[in-house]
């Protein structure tokens, strides 16, 4: 029975965002239903921040989740990355610049009104949330050990508590990859987030 009413639950989460589709990018049906799950428990007015947006897959399913927040997303758009992405990255990248595929995306799904792009490096926007705390943080940027550290270390501790905190690509099986070597060492020792959950590859921490 228990199953059952998962599956039904996952299943009309997933017709509520089903054209998260049509946006090329690397999210799995169970990730992109657990972005949208999160993103609705974001109160009126509160703030959401993506690390690494790509073409808006993501994003969609943060800001169909929470159409009363606002969703901030900073990307360089230009297809940078760790080494390992770089060459599906420039495959996949399209003719197009990626903001302008990004803002065409969101704007054909209806959530444009709610997102906000910051271009850049993520290491440009540290000071940006002096004064403003999170409700969710979604790291999905720059994979390596370094990239996924830096954000961790300097955008984890705005998130309110009680807040969200979700890594995108965590890996068991690849100790040293940054999402996983920054969750196995840092998150989860440092004790500030409690464990909610992994579904596929997302692993999801609450503030505490
Ligand atoms: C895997 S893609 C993100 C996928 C996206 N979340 C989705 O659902 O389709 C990683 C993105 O992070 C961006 N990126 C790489 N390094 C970054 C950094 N230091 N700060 C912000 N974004 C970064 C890349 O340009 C790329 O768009």
């Amino acid at each position: 029975m228990d199953l059952l009413i998962t599956y039904i639950r996952k299943k009309l989460l997933l017709s509520q965002i089903q054209a998260y589709q049509s946006i090329q990018g690397w999210l799995s049906e169970g990730e992109a239903t657990h972005l949208y799950h999160f993103a609705k428990k974001v109160p009126s007015g509160g703030t959401i921040l993506e690390i690494g947006c790509w073409k808006g897959k993501s994003t969609f399913c943060l800001a169909k989740g929470a159409p009363q927040a606002q969703v901030i997303s900073i990307d360089p758009f230009n297809a940078a990355g760790e080494s390992d992405s770089l060459a599906e990255y420039s495959e996949k990248k399209g003719e197009l610049s990626l903001l302008e595929q990004y803002q065409a995306n969101l704007e054909r799904l209806g959530v444009v009104q709610n997102v906000k792009a910051l271009v850049g490096y993520s290491a440009a926007f540290v000071n940006e949330f002096e004064d403003q705390s999170l409700d969710l943080l979604f790291i999905d940027g720059d994979h390596s050990r370094e990239g996924a550290e830096f954000d961790f270390t300097h955008f984890a501790h705005k998130v309110k508590i009680g807040g969200y905190i979700i890594f995108h690509d965590y890996r068991p099986n690849k100790k040293d990859f940054g999402p996983t070597w920054v969750i196995n060492n840092l998150v989860v020792p440092g004790g500030q987030f409690q464990k909610i959950g992994k579904f596929d590859s997302l692993w999801v921490g609450q503030r505490c």
